[in-house]
């Protein structure tokens, strides 16, 4: 392993504790430059095939492949477009025969190298390759150093909807190089800013108050508080993880705001237009005003929820959504397709408080739709 140079000092370490499964977390500054050793040591004499977001791969791919080369690791890289309609039936076709092309065995490595799109669709690729070859991740976004990159969930979107084919296959290792999100645009860096605030408003009040405190640092580039925040929140994901692997219990809680939010990322095509998690901070917003309308959350908590997300400039009501929108019984059709409906029950991820959310199922529907239509006008 390459001595950690004055860029790695700052390495931070969060285990995925899953028996054989298990696998590490690193968190730091210029990882992407000692990656092959890293890889090196977890899969000796493996070739490695790169799977990579397009335009990341012209921005970073010269600093992968060069400490590849350094590792002795043979390599093929494959690229990708951007954007979520390569999560598609027939990009993954093009990805796997590619691979196959390429006789990466069952002993290589797949690495995916860009955000949630390239992490999804790679890990599905190496799920799915003679029966499944390790892989790992080298997320790029904020929103896939912090969540799509750790935990397994790998998959492609079908024209029914998003995710709706895939299958669950730990990486290995996971690399999140935090000097790669200086070259994110800030409208990204933002979107994902809403997953990390997500964990404080599920299960952790203390670091929702913390980034109540540091949000400024955080979209000022403060290295510090900025692997704080993505250590906080790999620790936070992790435990969940550790606990719920296969989505069974407390792993649904991670999809706080997730049900409304899909529904608006379906009614807005799943594009520039309403980014993933710009969609998923409205749906958190409506989430928290769901809870204290019909639940027992204290309004302060969700009016001190709506107002950091506007704080540091997303979105937190329909109305600021781009375009038009389906109205209030559209909106709660789109509802219905979501994977945690149970026998046409619909299941939500509701609050108590700030850091204290739980999973409601069998939400009265004609209560939601009341909901709905008055957020709607
Ligand atoms: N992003 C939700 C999960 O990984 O379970």
């Amino acid at each position: 392993m390459d001595k950690p140079t004055a860029e790695t000092a700052d390495l931070r370490t969060v285990h995925v504790e899953l028996g054989a499964r298990s696998y590490d977390i690193f968190i730091g500054h210029d990882l992407i430059s000692t990656a092959g050793s890293r890889i090196a040591a977890i899969a000796p004499c493996a070739r490695a095939a790169v799977i990579a977001d397009e335009t990341v791969f012209a921005l970073h791919g010269s600093r992968l492949v060069a400490s590849l080369d350094a590792a002795g690791i043979g390599h093929v890289t494959i690229t990708v477009p951007p954007g979520e309609s390569t999560k598609c039936f027939a990009e993954l076709e093009r990805v796997t025969l590619a691979l196959i092309d390429e006789h990466i065995e069952r002993g290589d490595i797949v690495i995916a190298l860009g955000g949630g799109v390239a992490g999804d669709l790679a890990g599905f690729a190496a799920a799915i390759l003679r029966r499944g070859v390790r892989f790992v991740q080298i997320p790029t976004s904020l929103l896939a150093q912090v969540d799509s990159s750790i935990g397994g969930k790998t998959g492609i979107d079908t024209r029914q909807g998003k995710n709706l084919v895939g299958a669950f296959h730990q990486p290995s290792l996971v690399l999140a190089d935090t000097a790669l999100l200086d070259t994110l645009p800030e409208r990204q860096f933002r979107a994902g800013y809403a997953e990390v605030a997500k964990y404080g408003l599920l299960g952790d009040a203390g670091f929702f108050g913390w980034l109540e405190n540091n949000a400024a640092a955080i979209f000022a580039g403060d290295a510090l508080a900025r692997a704080t925040a993505i250590e906080t929140s790999c620790l936070a994901k992790a435990r969940i993880v550790a606990e719920d692997e296969l989505e069974s219990g407390v792993r649904a809680l991670l999809n706080l705001g997730h049900t409304f939010g899909h529904a608006l990322e379906a009614a807005t095509g799943y594009g520039e237009r309403l980014l993933h998690g710009e969609a998923i901070s409205i749906g958190m917003a409506l989430a928290f005003e769901f809870s204290v309308m019909h639940g027992d959350c204290p309004a302060a908590d969700s009016e001190r929820a709506i107002a950091h997300f506007a704080d540091v400039g997303l979105p937190v009501s329909l109305s600021q959504v781009p375009g038009e929108l389906p109205g209030a019984e559209g909106l709660l059709d789109l509802m219905t397709q979501d994977k945690k409906m149970e026998r046409g029950k619909m299941t939500l991820i509701l609050a108590h408080a700030i850091g204290d959310a739980y999973v409601a199922r069998n939400v009265d529907m004609p209560t939601l739709a009341a909901f709905l239509k008055r957020k709607r006008n």
